[in-house]
C-alpha cells in the first residue's frame, strides 16, 4: 500500500494513484474530526462504514442519472474513482434546522424549513469553510454561473432522492453536505459528484425517536457513533458481518 503514490491526504480520506490514468483510489479512514479540526479522534471502523454507505448511494446516484466520480468499490476501505478537479465550493441543503443554521439564525433545532435551503461554504480548512454567496463564487473565480447552477440543480435532485430514500427506512434527513468536481474527458466537460455521501456528511434523524444516527453524536460527545453508522447500513440493507468491530462481549440483539 504504500509504495502507491499518495495524491493528496485529508482530514477523513487519502487519494492514491489509480490503476489507470485519469483513476484514483479513495482510502476511507477512521479518523473523525470536527469544528475545524479542534476536535480529533479515530473511532474504529467508521471508515470501513462510510465507504460502504458512501457507494451504495453513489451507486443509486449513478443509476438516477447524476453524474459522480465514483466507479466501483475495491475492498473494505477503498473504492476507484475517477480523477476529478474538485471544485472548491462544499454545497449544503438543509430542511430541518440544525447546526450552524440554528446558531447562525436563532431558529430552534428540529424546525421543518419552510423550503428546502442552499447554502455554499469555500471549502478551506484553514478559514474554516467560511460561508460564501453566489457572488463570491463568480467574483473569485472558483466557480462559473452555469457551474453553480449544475451544482445546485444536482444537490436539489439529490437531496430529492436521499429524502425519500431514507424515509422509506425510517430516517429523516436533516441536512447533508456534497463536493464537486470538474470530469475532462475528450474535448468535455462535466460536473460531476464528488468525495463522499455518508453519515459524516448528513444529518440523518430516526423518524419516530429523533435519535441522531450521524456524526453529531462525535461532535456533541454523545458516544454511539458506530453503532450509530451500523444502524444506518442496516437499514439500508447493506451491513455485512465483516463490517463490525470486533465484538467483546455478549450482544443486546435488538428485535
Ligand atoms: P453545519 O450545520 O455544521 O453547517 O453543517 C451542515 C451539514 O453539512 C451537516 O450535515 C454536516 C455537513 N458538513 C460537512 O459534512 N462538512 C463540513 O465541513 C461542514 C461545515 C458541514
Ligand atoms: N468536517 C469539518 C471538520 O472536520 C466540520 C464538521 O464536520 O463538523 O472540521
Amino acid at each position: 500500500m504504500s509504495r502507491r503514490r499518495r495524491i493528496y491526504e485529508g482530514k477523513a480520506k487519502i487519494l492514491y494513484e489509480g490503476p489507470e490514468p485519469g483513476t484514483l483510489v479513495q482510502h476511507f479512514k477512521d479518523d473523525a474530526t470536527a469544528f475545524n479540526n479542534e476536535k480529533h479522534d479515530v473511532i474504529d471502523g467508521k471508515g470501513v462504514l462510510n465507504n460502504r454507505i458512501s457507494e451504495y448511494l453513489f451507486n443509486q446516484f449513478n443509476q438516477i442519472g447524476i453524474p459522480t466520480h465514483f466507479m466501483k468499490r475495491l475492498n473494505m476501505r477503498e473504492q476507484l474513482i475517477r480523477e476529478v478537479e474538485i471544485i472548491p465550493v462544499e454545497v449544503v441543503v438543509r430542511n430541518i434546522a440544525a447546526g450552524t443554521l440554528s446558531k447562525r439564525l436563532g431558529i430552534e433545532e428540529g424546525t421543518q424549513l419552510p423550503r428546502s435551503i442552499v447554502e455554499y461554504y469555500f471549502k478551506s480548512d484553514d478559514l474554516g469553510d467560511p460561508m460564501i454567496s453566489e457572488e463570491h463564487i463568480t467574483a473569485f473565480g472558483w466557480a462559473t454561473p452555469p457551474e453553480i447552477d449544475e451544482m445546485t440543480a444536482l444537490a436539489l435532485r439529490i437531496n430529492d432522492f436521499m429524502s425519500g430514500l431514507f424515509v422509506g427506512i425510517g430516517i429523516r434527513l436533516v441536512d447533508f453536505k456534497v463536493e464537486f468536481g470538474r470530469l475532462y474527458e475528450n474535448e468535455l466537460m462535466r460536473v460531476v459528484l464528488a468525495d463522499e455521501v455518508s453519515p459524516d456528511s448528513c444529518r440523518l434523524w430516526d423518524i419516530t425517536t429523533n435519535e441522531k444516527l450521524d456524526k453529531d453524536r462525535f461532535r456533541r460527545d454523545m458516544g454511539g457513533l458506530i453503532e450509530a453508522y451500523q444502524e444506518v447500513a442496516r437499514r439500508l440493507g447493506i451491513l455485512f458481518e465483516n463490517d463490525r468491530p470486533e465484538q467483546s462481549g455478549p450482544v443486546l440483539v435488538k428485535s
